[in-house]
């Protein structure tokens, strides 16, 4: 608690230098309220957006009532994203319509998709924000104090707001996300954020260590670098001409500790390479565990879909990273129904999954994204109840391959970081295992959420894992 409350301090006395940097001519009173939406580089990016408001004087507050300024930091991934915006958007008409005064505003990949029209569209929204533009949140807010719609959306090449401390929202003190990167260069044709987050760019490393040495200090012992495509980060330090990929950066990570966990998310199949696998199997710290989307098993779908793999050589990287690191976690994204797939070719995807057993995945019917070379290029001719049945099919089998890892683990002894007490009980802790699975045990008194406890496993549901501290 005292810990906490001498950061704020800390951050607010930052502050003081940040209102003649913006040229805001006083603190300003006032609460903030942010909810965030889609990826975890979004709920980072909110703790960007966070520490900047914190700065200008405005303070955090979970009861939306209270804000007299309220962010949607929104997703623009699939077309059901949006849609709960707008309805999360309606809910607060009334609010607005008694609090005048109250301003609205729009970050994030659905405010650079849509830009201005967003406020021809939406009428209560004041503000609309694009990621790379957050630095301009002073002026923009002030212009909207003014009485003035408010708009920047502009991409940048270079922004990374490295030297901003992101200010910690909804933390358990235990894991924290750190940006390494932004944007993506990718241009997977069924795919808005290159639209939405621009050009790929890398951060600092001497930034990230520091970050997440500063976590560590501060009593966290997990963090997950966050980018689109982690293994393309490239940095090169102009001072002395040395350049780092994510390997290097992992391994910089590392060295911070042993007692501080690394994951990372998300790996492109194409660009993982063996120094990452090899920088992983090495450093105990660095989880075992990798997020590697898969979308399609067909190959002619994978190429429309400008992946840049074939299935087959997905699934050789699978059985590299098996060499490497025998009992890597490995989940994956899967889309159903892209364009014009046949009953054979989501079959194909069926199979890669028979082949590789994810522990868990994330999937998706496919949503055509406005402006994406798949929604210039080909039709989006699934009807939606087959891709709906076809997504039902990739989920059954997900299900029965995530109970078959888990029973796998009975008997099995991990290494688990405790996060806090179970959701049901707090008769137990939660905690994961460098795989990322999910472990709930019975409290140890001596131990509490930060500790390390040696978990075997006696029981399993397909989402979850059940043991006692040895
Ligand atoms: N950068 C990450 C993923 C970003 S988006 C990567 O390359 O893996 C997260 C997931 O959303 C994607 O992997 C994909 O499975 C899904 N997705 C993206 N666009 C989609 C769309 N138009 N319709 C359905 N799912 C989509
Ligand atoms: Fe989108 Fe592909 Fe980039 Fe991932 S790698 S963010 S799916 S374009
Ligand atoms: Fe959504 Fe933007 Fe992330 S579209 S998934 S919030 S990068």
């Amino acid at each position: 608690m005292i810990a906490e409350t001498l950061v704020q301090h800390d951050e607010k006395r930052q502050g003081e230098a940040f209102y003649k940097e913006t040229k805001i001519s006083k603190p300003i009173e006032g609460f903030y309220y942010l909810e965030s939406y889609g990826c975890a580089m979004n709920f980072s990016d909110s703790e960007i957006v966070a520490s900047i408001l914190e700065n200008m004087g405005f303070t955090s507050t979970k009861n939306v009532a209270d804000a007299s300024l309220i962010f949607l930091n929104t997703c623009s991934i699939r077309d059901k994203a949006e849609q709960t915006i707008r309805q999360r958007l309606a809910d607060f008409k009334t609010l607005k319509k008694t609090k005048p005064q109250l301003k609205i505003g729009i970050l994030g990949c659905m405010a650079e998709r849509l830009k201005e029209q967003l406020l021809a569209e939406e009428k209560l929204v004041d503000i609309v924000v694009g990621p790379d533009a957050y630095r301009n949140l002073p002026s923009l807010i002030e212009e909207s104090e003014a009485g003035n719609k408010a708009v920047n959306v502009i991409l940048s090449r270079e922004e990374t707001y490295n030297d901003i401390i992101p200010f910690r929202l909804n933390t358990n003190g235990i894991t924290a996300f750190i940006s390494i990167m932004r944007g993506c260069n990718n241009m997977c044709s069924f795919c808005v954020v290159p639209f939405t987050r621009g050009r790929e760019r890398s951060r600092d490393i001497a930034s990230i260590v520091n970050e997440a040495s500063q976590l560590f200090e501060q009593g966290y012992r997990e963090i997950t670098l966050l980018g689109q495509n982690v293994d393309s980060y490239f940095y090169v330090d102009n001072e002395t001409g040395k350049s780092f990929n994510f390997a290097t950066l992992l391994v910089a990570v590392a060295q911070i500790s042993p007692l501080l966990r690394i994951r990372f998310s998300t790996s492109h199949p194409k660009d993982i390479t063996d120094d990452v696998l090899n920088a992983i199997a090495t450093y105990p710290n660095i989880c075992k565990y990798i997020h590697l989307p898969l979308q399609s098993g067909n190959n002619r779908i994978l190429q429309i879909m400008n992946r840049q793999y074939s299935a087959e050589w997905y699934l050789n990287k699978v059985k590299t990273i098996r060499q490497y690191i025998p009992d890597c976690g490995i989940s994956a994204d899967i889309i159903c129904g892209f364009c014009s797939e046949t009953e054979l070719e989501h079959q194909d995807t069926l199979k890669v999954m028979t082949a590789v057993q994810y522990d868990m995945s994330y999937m998706f019917y496919y949503s055509e994204r406005p402006g994406t070379l798949a929604a210039r290029r080909f039709k989006d001719d699934i009807p939606v109840e087959i891709k709906k049945r076809r997504l039902n099919e990739v989920i059954q089998l997900q299900n029965q391959h995530s109970l078959i890892k888990n029973q796998a683990d009975i008997g099995k002894s991990f290494e688990v970081l405790i996060e806090g007490f179970s959701k049901k009980s707090d008769q137990y802790f939660m905690g994961r295992n460098s795989q990322n699975k999910v472990i709930i045990f019975p409290v140890d008194n001596l131990m509490r959420a930060g500790d390390y406890a040696q978990v075997k496993v006696n029981d399993c549901t397909q989402a979850t894992l059940f043991g006692t501290i040895q």
